[in-house]
């Protein structure tokens, strides 16, 4: 098959790193890559969310099966016209895709289909947004409705933050459109958790966990990212609540979708908080749905999936996975991410990254490119805020860690910067 994967970023080199072992795999192109990407696949110098463009070029280059990486292009309608066009495709359509493009919309959904998750409400309105707040009480969360690069959600420890937050949002349009409505929820204590799942439109079949590391620095401090590392499996999901996962959340929201006209194709990712029950017991709760992998967390589960990706995706995107069963390494995988210094803030771009060649060298280690591009003299430089993805694969988190730091270690790259204490729940753990 020649298949085209759509997106630049470290999931997309996971992705392509995994298409590019299938049997099935003759030909692998990527729109438009990155200078890691070009070591497995055919560049494609066109834009993930240059819709009519992808859709003509997998047409003209006879295109056998496409994987979109992002939930931009989704939201744009990306995967309805290459549908459209005959082209299968793995990805949600448009208005399935609206469960991660619209909090609100996601809400109603899944209060409808009763999966548990926090109590919310939807606001257009500055005074019932504020009133709401008011009768609840801190803390709380604010979020947009729309996709906000990832900055549209505010955790307010007190009822004026969250009041500055609306305020911030409808009358200084700090997110234009995404933030004229409003999701204000119950703050949900716990530990957080990725979970995924193949969804074939009617049906789903559960992949694996991970567990990401939001915040910019260690310790969990410093602002919000779009996730400096990860590690699967998590051991918070455990196979009970992995379980509880796909019978309370993922199956009841394919069915749901399916009945009401917008079967979801794609990889469902569930963002969890594990809060504790009155007896102390675990209780998983959904925080959001995301209509894509996450990038850390597709490193890890590329690096950990024993069986072939390619015979899964398409089985989805051609509408049955019953047959699927998907294997793991029954290692662990850990991914540290190195960003260029001031991510999430401003960053530079074009700085010099130096030994890569050496780094990957170390066993276990694969290293996934996020933001690069190749300089004219063929040297690899920074193009992003998250740059690389060292991930390592070891019988033990531990071990794992001590690899992917040891590749860090031997990258040369000045401007770069990475947590140190990925995994640091597993490792209290004593995993
Ligand atoms: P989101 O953009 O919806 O993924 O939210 C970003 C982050 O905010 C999540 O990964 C959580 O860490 C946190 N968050 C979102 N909603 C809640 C909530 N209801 N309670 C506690 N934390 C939350
Ligand atoms: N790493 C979280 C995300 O992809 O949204």
């Amino acid at each position: 098959m020649k298949i085209l994967v759509v997106g630049s970023g470290g999931r997309e080199h996971a992705l392509c790193w995994a298409i590019k072992r299938s049997p099935l795999c003759a030909a692998l192109y990527c729109a438009p890559g990155n200078a890691g990407i070009k070591d497995v696949a055919i560049l494609v110098p066109l834009s993930a969310n240059d819709v009519a463009g992808i859709t003509a070029f997998a047409t003209a280059e006879g295109i056998d099966f496409v994987v979109v990486g992002p939930e931009e292009p989704l939201v744009l309608g990306l995967a309805d016209a290459l549908r459209a066009a005959g082209i299968p495709t793995f990805g949600p359509s448009q208005a399935a895709a609206a469960l991660e493009g619209s909090k609100g919309f996601m809400k109603d959904a899944v209060a409808r289909f009763g999966v548990p998750t926090a109590a919310y409400g939807r606001f257009t309105d500055i005074g019932a947004a504020k009133e709401f707040v008011a009768r609840h009480g801190a803390p709380i969360v604010v979020k947009t409705d729309g996709l906000a690069a990832g900055k549209g959600v505010t955790i307010c420890q007190s009822v004026d933050e969250a009041y500055a937050a609306i305020e911030e949002a409808m009358v200084g349009r700090r997110f234009g459109d995404a933030g004229a409505e409003l999701v204000i929820e119950e703050f949900l204590d716990g530990e957080e958790a990725s979970f995924f799942a193949i969804c074939d439109g009617t049906n789903a079949v559960a992949l694996a966990g991970a567990q990401d590391h939001k915040r910019a620095y260690d310790g969990d401090q410093g602002p919000n990212t779009g996730g400096m590392g990860t590690y699967s499996p998590a051991p918070v999901l455990t196979p009970a609540i992995e379980a509880q996962i796909m019978e309370e959340m993922i199956l009841p929201t394919v069915r749901g979708m399916a009945a009401e006209g917008k079967p979801f194709i794609g990889v469902l990712f569930a963002g969890i908080m594990v809060v504790k029950g009155p007896d102390g017991q675990p209780i998983p709760k959904l925080l959001e749905y995301n209509v894509r992998f996450g990038d850390p967390e597709c490193q890890v589960l590329m690096r950990r999936l024993k069986s072939d990706l390619v015979p899964l995706l398409l089985a989805a995107a051609q509408g049955d996975v019953s047959g699927q069963n998907p294997e793991w390494h029954h290692e662990a995988a850990l991914c540290v991410v190195m960003a260029a210094e001031g991510y999430p803030g401003d960053y530079l771009k074009g700085t010099r990254i130096g030994n890569l060649a050496q780094a990957g060298q170390v066993a276990g280690v694969e290293i996934f490119h996020a933001g690069t591009k190749e300089g004219s003299d063929g040297a690899i430089l920074a193009n992003g805020g998250r740059v690389l993805g060292v991930t390592a694969i070891a019988p033990r988190v531990a071990d794992a860690r001590a690899k992917a730091y040891e590749a860090v270690d031997r990258i040369d790259w000045k401007e770069g910067f990475c947590r140190r204490d990925i995994a640091w729940r597993a490792m209290a753990r004593g995993l």
